[in-house]
């Protein structure tokens, strides 16, 4: 009897790799990089499909792949994936919750501390020749109010981390029951327009979809309190960017640090590009050794229970 096909078509730990080959039951191939045309050549002859945020799994993908049971996603979100067009061919679509949320919690927390002390800006003056002291004068964590929007694993990391920095917690989650945010020693807030006026740092941890997209527009930018600093690792679309721009010229948000973007990847003439009050990153929030081997072998471990024993974990 043949062995299940599975397709690797973007970069994943080569632990993951090496699970999916493990005991040899599987065929594994690695192409990483194809352009959509030769994904659609070749998805026909596959099981399994693997991807990271690179490859989309659009609805042609999906037609084409006549032989496929599972794809398998190394990250949290699976926006890169027609999940409707995949669902209705009987196609699983798993993906890695557990894998990146330390590493995601400390990326947005690092960016978190890099807006009250303004570290990359202060880098960049001084490697460009200065000693501008007075410029970057910041604010302590300490005693602050930080509202979590999205108390899912990864916002219940920032939590902890900020309590252990003596910050005052608000968390706006639907999801979030009274007694875990009592245990979280988290306050619990109704309404995103009751917590946002209360935050002195606002950091978003929820997916996009219809209700989460610019939850935080221009009416609920200027509901702010003045001088608030914002962090989103999560998805781009969760901020209207052209209302953050504009709240970033005025200093109603004194400053901010996006991961994430509407359109990625941050096209060279976006207006973010140059507020010197805005810091930037791309999308690295899982980009550690750690996030990327465990996403990497949880994928693997998924695939192969799928493929060989039938069982469906994380879909
Ligand atoms: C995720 O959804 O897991 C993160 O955004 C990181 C990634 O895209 O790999």
């Amino acid at each position: 009897m043949s062995k299940p096909k599975v397709l690797v078509a973007d970069p994943i730990a080569q632990k993951g790799i090496d699970e999916l080959a493990n005991g040899g039951s599987l065929d594994v191939t690695v192409k990483i990089g194809l352009k959509p045309d030769e994904l659609l050549a070749i998805i026909g002859e596959f099981n399994a499909l693997v991807v990271r945020s690179e490859t989309k799994a659009n609805a042609k993908v999906i037609e084409a792949a006549t032989n496929l049971k599972v794809i398998g996603r190394a990250g949290v979100g699976v926006d890169n994936v027609d999940v409707d067009a995949a669902t209705k061919r009987g196609i699983i679509v798993m993906n890695t919750p557990g894998g990146n949320t330390i590493s995601t919690a400390e990326h947005a927390f690092s960016l978190m501390v890099s807006t009250a002390r303004n570290i990359p800006q202060a880098d960049a003056s001084v490697k460009s020749g200065k000693w501008d002291r007075k410029t970057f004068v910041g604010v302590e964590l300490y005693n602050k109010t930080l509202a979590i929007l999205g108390m899912g694993r990864i916002g219940t990391e920032i939590a902890r981390r900020a309590i252990a920095f003596g910050m005052r917690v608000l968390a706006y989650d639907p999801y979030l029951s009274a007694s875990r945010a009592r245990s979280l020693q988290v306050e619990l807030v109704e309404s995103l327009d009751l917590i946002i006026p209360q935050a002195d740092f606002i950091t978003l941890h929820m997916p996009l979809t219809a209700e989460t997209k610019y939850m935080l527009n221009a009416e609920r930018l200027a509901k702010t309190k003045k001088g608030v600093r914002i962090v989103n690792c999560a998805r781009g679309g969760l901020i209207d960017e052209a209302a953050l721009v504009e709240a970033l010229k005025s200093k109603q948000v004194a400053a901010a640090a996006l991961d994430v973007f509407e359109a990625e990847p941050l096209p060279a003439e976006s207006p973010l590009r140059g507020l010197p009050n805005l810091i930037l990153t791309p999308h690295l929030g899982a980009s550690t050794a750690e996030a990327q081997e465990g996403v990497g072998i949880e994928v693997a471990e998924q695939i192969r229970a799928a493929l060989l024993s039938g069982e469906i974990r994380n879909a």
